[in-house]
């Protein structure tokens, strides 16, 4: 990775392909965010449907203006403190922002990712880039390139920046006037957005009546075999499966793979490892089925449970 491969990748995106890049959460599939054709071309190859929209990922709080007209004291506030870095900004899109992008809503997603290839890779575009992570939909988040090209083999070029720092997606909130809603929980908590915003009524709106934020569908980021949440204590686990666990007990387990995303159940730890032990799972022959430690809801467990239980979803049984 040196700076020749930044404007190659960014020449493409200037001639409207498509280019996979790191991000500190996870791999984006960026194009022009300005140019409808391009955006088009994310949606066909992700096999994603129209109707879920896509962040603009942006290198200047400039850019910021140009493309909402909704930055208001509070906003630049709440970028200021967290950008950049792994927060998503919902606000009012300004005309220059293509319906493609937000899936005909009035609101488009805005974030500074805080990773040097990615803001390199904006600036040299010279344009905002649109990115959904770098995967197929519904499919695991890819958090190397590796994972990139597992998915998307016919990507027009991949910026390979390494295993990602944070591991899991960007945290989501939508502001408007004193009012601050979590849509995603993520890396940032919503204790974390109430630090920044202290006069702002911060709820969490991550279970809504009706569909906010597409993200949210109860099913995603699934491996393409069977997973199941373990409760304690572990019951009967099949020999072909495999495992995932948070702390290294020193217990041995009679199935086809253990990995340990972390040794003492550290949730930083936990998320930046999570997908990358799915991967593995996935990619393993041996294990027939995946088995994952559930990690107690608080605090950045939260956002790393909301992943697994999406991934684990279709193959929770009903209980009563
Ligand atoms: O960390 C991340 O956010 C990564 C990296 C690449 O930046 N991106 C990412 O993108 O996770 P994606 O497309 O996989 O998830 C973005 C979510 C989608 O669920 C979409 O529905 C939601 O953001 N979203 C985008 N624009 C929105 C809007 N205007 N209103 C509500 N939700 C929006
Ligand atoms: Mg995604």
């Amino acid at each position: 990775m040196n700076n020749k491969n930044i404007r190659e990748a960014a020449q493409i995106i200037k001639n409207g392909g498509l280019v996979a890049f790191p991000t500190e959460t996870v791999y984006g599939l960026g194009a022009n965010a300005l140019n409808p054709f391009a955006v088009a071309k994310i949606f066909e190859l992700k096999e994603r449907p129209s109707f879920d929209p896509l962040i603009v990922h942006i290198a200047s709080f400039d850019d910021l203006k140009i493309l909402s007209t909704g930055v208001t004291d509070n906003v630049m506030r709440l970028a200021k403190y967290f950008w950049p870095g792994p927060l998503t900004i919902v606000l009012p899109k300004s005309q220059l922002v293509p319906d493609i992008v937000t899936s005909g809503l009035n609101t488009v997603g805005i974030r500074m990712p805080n990773n040097a290839i990615a803001l390199e890779l904006i600036k040299e575009s010279k344009c905002p880039i649109a990115a959904p992570s770098a995967n197929k939909f519904g499919q695991l988040s890819p958090v190397n390139a590796q994972h990139v090209k597992k998915q998307l083999p016919n990507v027009d070029y991949v910026l390979d920046g390494g295993h990602t720092t944070v591991g899991i997606e960007s945290t989501i909130v939508s502001i408007e006037g004193d009012i601050c809603q979590l849509l995603r929980p993520g890396f940032i908590t919503l204790e974390d957005i109430e630090e920044a915003l202290p006069n702002t009524f911060v709820f969490n709106h991550t279970k809504p009546e009706k569909l906010v934020s597409p993200g949210l569908l109860k099913s995603h980021y699934s491996p393409q075999k069977p997973l199941y949440i373990l409760k304690d204590p572990f019951g009967n686990i099949p020999e072909t499966s495999g495992l995932i666990l948070h702390r290294n007990d020193h217990s041995i387990y009679s199935v086809s793979k253990v990995i340990y995303t972390s040794q003492n159940c550290n949730k930083i730890e936990i998320s930046s490892n999570l997908f990358a032990a799915l991967h593995a799972m996935e990619e393993d022959k041996n294990v027939k089925s995946i088995y994952i430690e559930a990690v107690e809801e608080v605090g950045l467990g939260i956002a790393i449970m909301d992943r697994v239980n999406k991934a684990a979803y279709q193959y929770i049984k009903p209980t009563n």
